[in-house]
């Protein structure tokens, strides 16, 4: 096979060599192309441009939804998720929970995510959940949860020794299946 393989090679070189269509023009070779050059320049700039745009402006809609129905405080501490639920905190019972995060179907939550001691992070794979729980920032994120269910929530930034029991999960409930 290798024979084969190197009889073809050399009768591909030979035919390719000694074809017309492939010898060196004649007079002078073309080595400059302004037009190319400009071209193919501007082209990508323009391009990396609209994408920058387009990329800027949807941004904060990623991170921030344009309506919402109710707030979650969700706080990382050494080695517990905390979730207090400050829509509720006027009633009698000033709500709040941890390890559980309750969310109702449907219904779409910020997420005001910080942190008590040192830098954690709030990770919900299955929702598409993960943002940073750093101390003396409030940062947002937003989750609607289309179906009941059940879902993972672990920390994703190594915060000390029991970082990999820094579980729970958030409970999905269907509107009216669960006591306040
Ligand atoms: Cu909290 Cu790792």
């Amino acid at each position: 096979d290798r024979l084969r393989v190197h009889v073809v090679l050399l009768l591909a070189v030979k035919w390719y060599r000694d074809r017309q269509q492939w010898q060196p023009p004649k007079g002078r070779p073309r080595t400059h192309d302004r037009r190319l050059e400009v071209g193919w320049t501007i082209g990508p700039v323009v391009i990396l441009a609209a994408v920058a745009i387009l990329t800027m402006a949807a941004l904060p809609a990623i991170e921030r939804p344009a309506a919402y129905d109710y707030t979650i405080q969700v706080i990382g501490a050494q080695w517990v998720w905390l979730f207090q639920y400050p829509d509720w905190n006027d009633t009698a019972t000033n709500l709040r929970s941890s390890r559980t995060m309750y969310v109702e179907v449907g219904k779409t939550f910020l997420l005001e995510v910080t942190s008590r001691d040192v830098i954690h992070s709030f990770y919900v794979p299955d929702l598409g959940i993960k943002i940073d729980a750093v101390p003396g920032i409030a940062n947002t994120f937003w989750v609607r949860v289309d179906r009941p269910g059940t879902f993972t929530i672990n920390c994703a930034e190594f915060c000390g020794a029991g970082h990999s029991e820094m579980n729970g999960e958030v409970v999905a409930f269907a509107p009216g299946t669960q006591a306040i």
